[in-house]
């Protein structure tokens, strides 16, 4: 079946890939998991204000990704809270992310240097942190094409700053 109805089959394929590659660059759009908005309809994270976004945070974030954290070192990690992530952000009400509070990471986009010092949090967190984070604020993961996405560099700064998009 032809793609459009002037296209020979050269073209078609061509149309194809297109479409293909504009799917796989833009992602997923973000997907309704907070509460009702003024029409009614449940808001993404990103449309969700401050006072939304810690309500997230506490009924889904701390549960769910502490989870993660108790699983794999459980005497470091019995209590989880707000502080984990955001560190004194948590006083101060500065909840902006990535943080100052974390370690800074290489930078490198394939992980090098900490799949060779840190090998375990680094698959723990690419295996279940990311994807777990990114399924509960509704967004997409990181992705190595477009360099977007929920990932490491949405809670760490990189050498000389926020990356891949994050500011
Ligand atoms: C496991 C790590 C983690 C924990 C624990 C956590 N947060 Fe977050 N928080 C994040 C990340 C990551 C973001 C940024 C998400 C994004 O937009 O990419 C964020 C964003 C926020 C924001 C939005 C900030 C902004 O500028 O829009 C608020 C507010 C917030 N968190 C509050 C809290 C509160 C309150 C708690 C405790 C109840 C908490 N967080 C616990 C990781 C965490
Ligand atoms: C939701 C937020 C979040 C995301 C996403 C995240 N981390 Fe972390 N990371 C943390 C927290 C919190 C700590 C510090 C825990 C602590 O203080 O014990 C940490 C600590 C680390 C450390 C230091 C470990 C140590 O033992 O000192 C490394 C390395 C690290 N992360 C790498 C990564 C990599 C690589 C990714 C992506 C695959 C990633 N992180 C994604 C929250 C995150």
């Amino acid at each position: 079946m032809p793609l459009a109805p002037c296209a020979n089959p050269r073209m078609a394929s061509r149309i194809l890939l297109t479409i293909l590659l504009a799917l796989t660059l833009s992602g997923c759009p973000p997907k309704p998991i907070g509460p009702a908005g003024p029409d009614g309809r449940p808001l993404t994270w990103p449309e969700m204000n401050i006072e939304q976004r810690k309500a997230l945070m506490k009924s889904e974030v701390v549960p769910r990704a502490g989870a993660i954290f108790k699983e794999w070192r459980p005497e470091r990690y019995a209590k989880v809270d707000c502080t984990l992530c955001h560190g004194v952000g948590d006083y101060t009400g500065n909840y902006h992310m990535p943080t100052d509070h974390l370690p800074r990471l290489s930078g490198e986009l394939l992980l090098g240097p900490e799949r060779a010092k840190y090998p375990d949090t680094t698959r723990l967190k690419l295996n279940r942190l990311v994807p777990e984070m990114a399924a509960t604020l509704g967004v997409s993961q990181f992705s190595l094409i477009t360099r977007r996405g929920f990932g490491c560099y949405s809670c760490h700064l990189g050498p000389q700053g926020p990356m891949f998009g994050h500011t």
